[in-house]
């Protein structure tokens, strides 16, 4: 089989890794991937949101089965594009994307099935956004409505914070059209938890749960980045929350969708914070998150093709998917400067990698024949153990293992989720 999967990051590394296990595969091409993708898969640099360059790609080089991972391409519909040209893909349709491309979309559907979320209005107005603001408690939560590259959400202390967050995305429209509309939100407080999911429209089995580590600095200090580092399982996800969380959150979701004339195949990614009052959403993603992939697919010992193929048939059953009962942490080594100024350019050594041990190149090209940085986040070094404190220790003397200029990596990941243990 020849596979064609879209994106370019850590993730996509992991997905492909995770293919290419099943024997049918032959040749794997990634749009656009990256320098360290191409020693697994051939690399095209087409852009993830290029839909005319992909679908005609496609349209050339008749790929058997298509994965489509970032959230701008599905919610572009490049699903529904790849489809109409008889390319069977892994991955939600337009309509069902918006699940996370709208964040009002979303709240108005779990208010109407009574699925547990933090209480929110939606403004489209500025003007009526502010009287409300003037009112409400604080902190709360100032959100786009749309796709803002992980930075629309705002928790903000004080009327004056709060008035800063709308008039950025409601009248300058940092976001552009993502801020037309927002969603003020009652703050939530308790531990966050990502659990991903395969669906196939009717049924949904959720994978290994995840605790991801968004700051850039140790202690969770410092600004938000794109995930600096995950463990997987998250220790507050207990097997009794997981029942509770399967019975008022993930059918119920994959159940309104279905009701809504939007069935959602693919990898649902139910964003969760375990509060006093129980589970609820904090956000939906319509595929998987970075880097929380990146522990999570190292630990599924099912066939990850074969899980993808029935997501789309709708022949998904629930022991087609098997995890391994070990832990995994992944340390992402980022260019110094991260999430902000950061200089690229730096030859990267890697080792070889033995048991348990993984490395996903998220920003890195080639050149010359060398592998060099060109990202802020530069390679997620995996370890896989027994126990979590196994897989903490072998992740970290993995990375001392990996060189290149200007490294920068958290020294804490993982310490967290050890703790709760505890
Ligand atoms: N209602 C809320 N209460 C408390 N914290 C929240 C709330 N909503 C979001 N957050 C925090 O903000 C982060 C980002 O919000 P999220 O809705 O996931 O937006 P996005 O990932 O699209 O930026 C969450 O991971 C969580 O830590
Ligand atoms: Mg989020």
């Amino acid at each position: 089989m020849d596979l064609l999967v879209i994106g370019g990051g850590g993730r996509e590394h992991a997905v492909v890794k995770a293919l290419k296990k099943n024997k049918s595969v032959e040749k794997i091409w990634c749009l656009p991937g990256n320098g360290g993708i191409a020693r697994d898969a051939e690399c095209v640099p087409i852009k993830a949101t290029d839909l005319e360059s992909i679908v005609a790609f496609a349209t050339e080089h008749r790929p058997d089965f298509a994965v489509v991972t970032p959230d701008d391409p599905l919610c572009l519909g490049l699903v529904d594009r790849l489809e109409e040209i008889g390319v069977p893909c892994f991955g939600p349709t337009k309509n069902a994307a918006i699940l996370e491309g709208s964040k009002v979309f979303s709240k108005q559907l779990m208010e109407k099935y009574n699925i547990p979320t933090a209480a929110a209005r939606t403004f489209t107005d500025p003007a009526a956004a502010l009287a409300y603001l003037q009112t409400c408690d604080y902190p709360t939560v100032v959100k786009a409505d749309g796709l803002a590259l992980g930075k629309g959400a705002l928790i903000v202390g004080s009327f004056e914070e709060a008035k800063d967050a709308v008039e950025n995305m409601m009248v300058k429209k940092i976001f552009g059209e993502s801020g037309s509309r927002i969603l003020v939100e009652e703050f939530l407080t308790g531990p966050e938890v990502s659990v991903l999911s395969f669906t196939d429209g009717s049924t949904v089995v959720p994978m290994v749960s995840s605790m991801d580590h968004k700051r850039a600095g140790d202690g969770d200090k410092g600004l938000n980045t794109g995930g600096m580092g995950t463990v997987a399982p998250n220790p507050y996800y207990t097997p009794e929350i997981a029942d509770v969380c399967m019975k008022t959150i993930f059918r119920p979701t994959i159940e309104a969708m279905k009701k809504e004339g939007r069935p959602f195949r693919g990898c649902l990614y139910f964003g969760l914070m375990l509060t006093p009052k129980g589970p609820k959403v904090i956000e939906y993603n319509c595929r998987f998150g970075d880097p929380e992939t990146q522990v999570v697919l190292p630990l599924l010992s099912s066939d990850l093709l074969t899980v993808m193929q029935a997501c789309r048939a709708g022949t998904l059953r629930e022991d087609m998917v098997k995890f391994e009962t070990g832990a995994a942490c992944c340390v992402v080594m980022a260019s110094d400067g991260y999430p902000q100024k950061y200089d690229t350019g730096y030859e990267i050594t890697l080792p070889e990698t033995g048991e348990g041990e993984e490395i996903y190149i998220a920003g890195a090209k080639v050149s010359d024949g060398k592998l060099l940085t060109a990202g802020g986040r530069v390679l997620g070094a995996v370890g896989k153990a027994e126990t979590l404190e196994k897989a903490v220790e072998r992740a970290y003397a993995l990375a001392e293992r990996i060189e290149f200029g200007n490294a920068y990596m958290r020294r804490d990941i993982g310490q967290r989720a050890l703790a709760a243990l505890k």
